[in-house]
């Protein structure tokens, strides 16, 4: 596999500014072909015009899945993005697009899966009274959440913590094991064997 990603980003965009410096630092051997945000007011899509990345909004407000996935697809292939990395993504992606780029496509998410996927999945381990979460990073498949885990990190839940001090937590975490499983995949050095990621 080449190097060249494409980042789909909904909002805040921290996650993509972690791969973005971690690419800047050396510490991933990759390029950022595109960035790709579904909303237009969203802050990581003028970060990323700060940076100067080559990034475009695209709407996905009122067009049903797959005429959306569609332009994505289009655009993407564009860009010849090798792998599509989802940060803050808070759209879901049709069949269709996932099999577009079967096993080329990762997320990040706020919880140790299977744990709390979906929304607000931090307020989700709060409110469940979890001592420990984390994060994830997984290749995305049909079904929410559902891909092989890539790899994985702990968080402590502490007793006077908040859905925002846990977030605050948890997205540390993000921005160090992301950037490092888009590396693992892009170095094709794994295999997978059912659920199973293995690093060779
Ligand atoms: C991150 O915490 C990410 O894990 C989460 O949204 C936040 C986006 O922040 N993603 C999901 O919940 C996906 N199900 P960012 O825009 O600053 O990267």
């Amino acid at each position: 596999m080449s190097n060249r990603l494409g980042i789909l980003i909904s909002g805040r965009g921290s996650n993509f500014l972690a791969i973005a410096d971690a690419i800047g630092a050396r510490r991933l051997d990759a390029e950022i072909a595109i960035v790709i945000s579904n909303r237009l007011e969203a802050p990581g899509l003028a970060a990323a015009q700060e940076r100067g990345l080559h990034a475009m909004a695209l709407a996905s407000k009122g067009l049903d899945r797959e005429t959306y996935d569609r332009q994505l697809i289009e655009e993407l292939h564009k860009s010849r993005v090798d792998l599509v990395c989802l940060a803050g993504y808070m759209r879901i992606l049709g069949g269709h697009f996932i099999r577009e780029f079967h096993q080329r496509i990762l997320n990040i998410h706020p919880s140790l899966l299977p744990a709390f996927s979906g929304l607000d999945a931090q307020h989700q381990a709060l409110e469940h009274g979890v001592k420990f979460s984390g994060c994830t990073a997984h290749f995305v498949e049909e079904g929410l959440d559902s891909g092989p885990i890539i790899s994985q990190a702990a968080v402590p839940v502490l007793a006077d913590d908040t859905a925002e001090s846990l977030s605050a937590r948890i997205l540390k975490e993000e921005h160090r094991i992301y950037p490092e499983a888009i590396g693992l995949v892009l170095s094709g050095q794994y295999r997978i064997e059912g659920r199973r990621v293995i690093p060779k």
